[in-house]
């Protein structure tokens, strides 16, 4: 297990002396590293020198006023690399202006009139570690989550991928262009996220599809194309209401919709559908028209990208369309991924 540091700076030592004696008192804190320095400087290195060593810095406690770096200058540095730490200045009467500066970039936990009230030292230090360790436990939460997530994805993807192998390889493909297309719309970073992971949702419905029909070469009748339909509403039942992101559920449930009203199973069209089905929609049809299936032929890039121009505003939200046809054409990086991909 990592130890704790706090590190407190200040150019005065006798300050120093007594700060962290004072903090001694307290039994809270003789679990804590305290590291005293006489510069920002120092600082920093100690600092680095803990994180390599695989420990952590909770707090670093710092006077404003020093020579060479002051307090401020030293937390705008810490700012970039380590949010994380809670900083607390120890400031004097005229040193408001500092406190602003470090309010305003979000770079301070709180700060401490010098000269200091023992008790509320003690408690604003203390509090200060508290909510550092609560912080990471969340996050550890938040990440223990997203792996079950991301495991809970990849478990469904597999059973569908093994009942449909043909499938599977275009599965993957759409996947990264999903979150190709989400990029290009402007989504956050969070959402192209979500949309690659939850893309390779949108079929699971097909694994209560006969397979006969999944994968019958010839043209299907109109029973067996109403058979294969079912695989929407199939797919929302077995996510149903479990605690999958809503994102995942309006993938599986609305990516066979079209902008002009006619797709199924919900007639949902323009910007009723979800963005994320319509851009999975775009991402699915194109790859599907690019990759070999028992029933048809691969089609060219360019053919393919002739039938989203023909079908935006009518399959395709426009906006997606456009954005689509244009990147990819003058991108080659991306048509080689793509390329590359379709030997999976
Ligand atoms: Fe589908």
């Amino acid at each position: 297990m990592s130890q704790e540091y706090l590190i407190c700076v200040d150019d005065e030592i006798m300050l120093l002396d007594s700060l962290k004696q004072e903090l001694r008192q307290e039994q809270f804190f003789h679990e804590l590293e305290i590291e005293t320095v006489d510069s920002g400087e120092k600082a920093l290195a100690i600092i680095h020198e803990i994180e390599s060593d695989g420990d952590e810095v909770p707090i670093v406690i710092s006077d404003q006023r020093m020579p060479n770096m002051t307090g401020d200058a030293l937390f705008l540095e810490l700012q970039k690399d380590r949010p994380h730490i809670n900083k607390i200045l120890l400031t004097g009467y005229s040193d408001l202006e500092a406190v602003v500066r470090l309010v305003n970039q979000n770079a301070l936990y709180r700060y401490i009139e010098k000269p200091w009230d023992s008790h509320d030292l003690r408690l604003t230090i203390r509090e200060a570690v508290l909510s550092y360790r609560h912080r990471k436990l969340i996050q550890l939460q938040n990440q223990k989550i997203e792996k079950i997530t991301q495991a809970m994805v990849s478990c469904l993807e597999n059973a569908n991928f093994y009942y449909d192998e043909d499938t599977g390889h275009h599965i993957q493909r759409m996947a990264v262009l999903s979150e190709y297309i989400a990029g290009l719309a402007g989504c956050d970073e969070y959402f192209c996220e979500q949309i690659r992971l939850y893309a390779p949702l949108h079929d699971v419905g097909k694994v209560g599809i006969d397979k006969s029909i999944l994968t019958k070469p010839g043209k299907l009748t109109e029973q067996e194309y109403k058979k294969i339909q079912e695989h929407v509403s199939i797919g929302a039942r077995i996510l149903g209401d479990s605690a999958i992101d809503q994102v995942a559920k309006n993938i599986v449930l609305y990516h066979h919709e079209k902008w002009n009203g006619t797709g199924y199973q919900n007639g949902l069209s323009g910007e009723d559908i979800p963005i994320e089905a319509r851009i999975v929609s775009l991402a699915d049809v194109f790859d599907a028209l690019t990759s070999r299936r028992v029933y048809k032929p691969a089609y060219t890039v360019e053919d393919a990208l002739r039938i989203v121009e023909k079908e935006r505003g009518e399959s395709f939200d426009p906006r997606l369309a456009d954005l689509f046809l244009r990147e990819i054409r003058c991108q080659d990086d991306l048509k080689r991924k793509i390329f590359d991909m379709s030997d999976l």
